[in-house]
């Protein structure tokens, strides 16, 4: 009875599975983990070597790992393995043994196994919802029948576990590499927005083609779903974008405050007017203003707003002298401004001016498949804030992300990252530790 034999018959096999289990997803390295488990594979199996090769959707190699049974790394495995049946499973995706190679019909126009010397054989897919995403490779060029019937049931069973493991790591690094290449444009001063469901490439579609325009665009969105961040986008993309971007919360400021906070005040108009103020209007000098909260304003200021945008024409508080405003005016709102205008309490002429473009940012309910990039990103930058380099989530901890109930949508997502970032004393954040009770601000 050798080695392997024992491993099954003496039903060890649960419990080194178990461990390696274990050890697998404790590991937040790729490289170390397919190391670890291919290691494993060639001592579990009696393999000479063994080969991991992990790839992306379009096919580009991504990891591969080549180890000898020494546990030693094996230096360019193209020319000592055999490729032609690694592309072969590749292409088929389904997994191949042969105890003998050398006398294999079907291996007989491979001209790496004769030259190589090859004698036995597996190479199996891994697969996620049958689609797959690397091989394993495992050989023996001592002597025939090195793998027996035992050795591919081993083979097969350790191979599914690893396609486990490797998938979620592989989805860990895929993410992390997406977040790292939009983190590059961070530097260069371009806003970064973080989304690939569908509804959130047509939004920046959308601001693409109207960014370069003077249009006023009104953009509608619950609280925390990024409207201030796709006004900044507009306005860096459009040719105003060296000039001031202005945003101001209409809803923060009492009314009269507003009104001199945007058009600026003549000393002694009201009490506490000492000097002669410059309006944000004329700060923004051939900039964009950003109006937050604009269905917070009261019907006199929105009178004042619509002149401006009709005209370009404003008075200071407390001064009767027109002046000219060149400013893009960009507005947002977390109530639908239409139902609004129903209710006659937002004036319906001063929402056509400003709703000339209409953009909606949809909740994070709506776009779940952006949340665990989302997670990510957050994650990425308090991981560099506070220090912790090597956080990360564990797959459980993703997949709870993706089905609270963000009510607070992308700020509330950045909230709780930032809090299990603080909190947590474990490298890979597990779903019992995300603060998800929490409010949306
Ligand atoms: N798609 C995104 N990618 C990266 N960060 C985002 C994204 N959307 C929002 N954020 C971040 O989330 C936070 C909230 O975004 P923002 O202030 O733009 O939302 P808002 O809709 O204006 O919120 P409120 O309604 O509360 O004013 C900000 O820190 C912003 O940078
Ligand atoms: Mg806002």
């Amino acid at each position: 009875m050798d080695e392997r034999t024992n491993l099954l018959s003496q039903n060890n096999f649960q419990e080194a599975i178990f461990e390696l289990g274990k050890q697998l997803l404790a590991t937040a390295d790729v490289k170390l983990l397919l190391t670890q488990a291919i290691d494993a594979l060639i001592e579990w199996t009696g393999a000479e070597r063994g080969l991991v090769i992990l790839f992306d959707e379009s096919d580009e190699e991504l990891f591969e790992i080549a180890r000898h049974k020494s546990q030693k790394d094996i230096e360019r495995p193209q020319n000592q393995t055999s490729h032609t049946l690694i592309a072969q499973v590749r292409k088929q995706g389904t997994p191949f043994f042969s105890p003998n190679a050398l006398e294999d019909p079907s291996l007989s126009h491979s001209e790496s196994v004769m030259s190589l010397h090859i004698l036995s054989v597996a190479c199996l897919p891994l697969l996620k919802d049958q689609n797959i995403f690397g091989v394993v490779y495992l050989d023996h060029r001592g002597f025939t029948g090195a793998f027996t019937e035992e050795t591919f049931i081993i083979a097969q069973k350790v191979t599914d576990f690893i396609s486990l493991a490797a998938y979620s790591a592989l989805e860990r690094y895929q993410l992390r590499r997406q977040v790292r290449e939009l983190e590059g444009k961070l530097g260069t001063n371009e806003i970064v927005i973080i989304g690939q469901h569908e509804k959130m490439l047509r939004l920046i579609q959308n601001v693409n083609q109207i960014a370069e325009t003077d249009v006023s665009v009104l953009i509608q969105g619950e609280s925390g779903t990024g409207k201030e961040l796709i006004a900044r986008l507009i306005h860096h993309r459009s040719k105003r974008r060296a000039r001031p971007f202005i945003p101001v919360n209409c809803a923060a400021l009492v009314d009269t405050l507003l009104e001199s906070e945007l058009f600026g005040h003549r000393k002694g108009a009201f009490t506490g007017a000492l000097a002669d103020r410059v309006g944000l209007f004329e700060r923004a000098d051939s900039g964009t203003v950003f109006l937050d909260e604009v269905s917070d304003m009261s019907p006199g200021l929105q009178s004042k707003l619509l002149r401006v945008l009709q005209s370009g024409e404003y008075t200071r508080v407390g001064e009767n002298k027109i002046r000219h405003a060149d400013v893009r005016i960009l507005a947002a709102s977390s109530t639908k401004l239409s139902l609004l205008v129903k209710k006659n309490q937002f004036r319906e002429d001063l929402y056509y001016r400003l709703n000339v473009v209409e953009l909606d940012v949809p909740p994070l309910r709506e776009r779940k498949s952006d949340i665990p990039l989302l997670a990510n990103f957050f994650l990425n930058k308090y991981a560099i804030k506070y220090h912790k380099p090597d956080m990360h989530f564990s797959s459980g901890a993703l997949d709870k992300l993706q089905n609270a109930p963000l009510s607070g949508n992308v700020r509330q997502l950045d909230n709780i990252v930032q809090r299990v970032v603080v909190m947590c004393d474990q490298e890979c954040i597990q779903p019992d530790q995300l603060p998800l009770e929490m409010s949306s601000d």
